[in-house]
Order: C-alpha cells, then structure tokens, then sequence
C-alpha cells in the first residue's frame, strides 16, 4: 500500500516537475494544512529551514516512512537528493534543509513532503510544508511598505550588495554599513 503512494507521489512530482511554471510559483499542495510561510535570506548568506510537516507528525508518534524536499520555480523544479555537491543539502538525522550561499536565482518554492503511516489502521498519508524562499538584496520596492521593507535586513544602515566574480561566476553578497553608534551584522546592536 505505502509503495504505491510512494510511486503515486513520484508520479506527480514528475508531473509537476514537468510543467515549468514560469509565470507563476504556486504549490502543488493544497490540502488545508499547507500554509505558505514567506522566509527571506540575504543574498550570499547561508539558511537553516526546519520541515514543519515533519516536526507536526513527529509530535503526533505517527510513523514517518519517508522525508522529502523538492524545489520549485524560476528555472528548474527538482526532487532534492542531498547530493553533497549541490547548494541545497539535508541536514543529518533531522530534516532541516540547509542552503549554502544563497542568490537570487534561487528564490522559489522549497516543499517538505512527510509520508507517514499510522500504525493502527495501516493507512499511508502524505503531509506537506511550504516555504517560499525569498532573497534579500536591499531592493525597497518589491515586498516593502512604510514600516517594514523586507528585503533590507539592514536596520539602522545602509544596506548593499557587493558584486564580484569567483570562478568566472558572478557572486553577490549583502552588506550593512552601520550608522553610527550600530554594529552587528545587521546593524541591530548599540555600541555602548
Ligand atoms: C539547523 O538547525 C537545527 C535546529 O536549530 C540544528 O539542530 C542543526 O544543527 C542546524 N544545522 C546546521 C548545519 O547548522
Ligand atoms: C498492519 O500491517 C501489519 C504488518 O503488515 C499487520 O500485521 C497488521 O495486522 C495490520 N493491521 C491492520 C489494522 O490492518
Ligand atoms: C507592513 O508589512 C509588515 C510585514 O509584512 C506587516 O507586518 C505590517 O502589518 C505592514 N504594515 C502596514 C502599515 O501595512
């Protein structure tokens, strides 16, 4: 019973995969329990996100059978493997999903499918997560309003990116520049 969920899951995936949606990122899940949270990393910066699915079905002592994440949007759309080479990676043991030096190619969708089992009726079930990633490159206009601008990070600096090229690939990175008195990374802290 669960292998053929486990085909059936693979089977839409191929299909969603297939559809290279261009002019729009949108979930394949929407079963009601999928909530689309927003997540934003500054451009050049590493993320840590947890697999909310999993962490529900975990405090429910269901049965976890298997854990996936998929990456959606822009160009491509593929099944995360945890190929140590590529940018996205699992974390051991626990189903974080790392991502290594982020750029603004990669903003897109990342989904946590958990399929699990509960062990009195033997019924197979898939729970999923969603996160959409967005990148963080001091631009005001898009995502912002008069109190928050969400992609500058910066909070009493100025925010930039710097540009360079390593390995003939050009890279990107996010900077603060403190105003006086403020340091920290983010220009979130006083100097005393
Ligand atoms: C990711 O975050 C979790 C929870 O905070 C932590 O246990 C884990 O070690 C982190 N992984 C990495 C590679 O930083
Ligand atoms: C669930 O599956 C196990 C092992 O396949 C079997 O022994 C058990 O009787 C099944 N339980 C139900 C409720 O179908
Ligand atoms: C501005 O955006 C932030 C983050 O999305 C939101 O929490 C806040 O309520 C918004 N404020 C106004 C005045 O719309």
């Amino acid at each position: 019973m669960s292998t053929m969920i486990a085909v059936l899951l693979i089977f839409f995936m191929l299909i969603h995969a297939g559809s290279g949606n261009n002019e729009q990122c949108s979930s394949s899940m929407n079963d009601g329990t999928n909530i689309i949270i927003d997540r934003y990393v500054p451009l050049g910066q590493h993320f840590n996100f947890s697999c909310d699915a999993y962490e529900r079905i975990k405090q429910k002592y269901l049965q976890i059978i298997s854990v996936q994440w998929l990456y959606r949007c822009q160009k491509d759309s593929f099944i995360l493997d945890n190929n140590p080479n590529s940018r996205f990676v699992y974390d051991q043991n626990e189903y974080f999903l790392i991502g290594y030096d982020i750029q603004s190619i990669h903003e897109g969708i990342l989904e946590c499918h958990v399929l699990y089992k509960n062990s009195l009726t033997n019924e197979s079930n898939l729970e999923s997560s969603t996160i959409n990633l967005k990148v963080q490159d001091c631009n005001e206009k898009i995502d912002s309003n008069a109190s928050h601008a969400l992609r500058n990070p910066c909070q009493f600096g100025q925010c930039q990116v710097v540009s360079a090229k390593l390995g003939g690939i050009k890279h990107e990175k996010l900077y603060c520049d403190c105003f006086d008195q403020y340091t920290g990374l983010y220009c979130d802290g006083l100097f005393f």
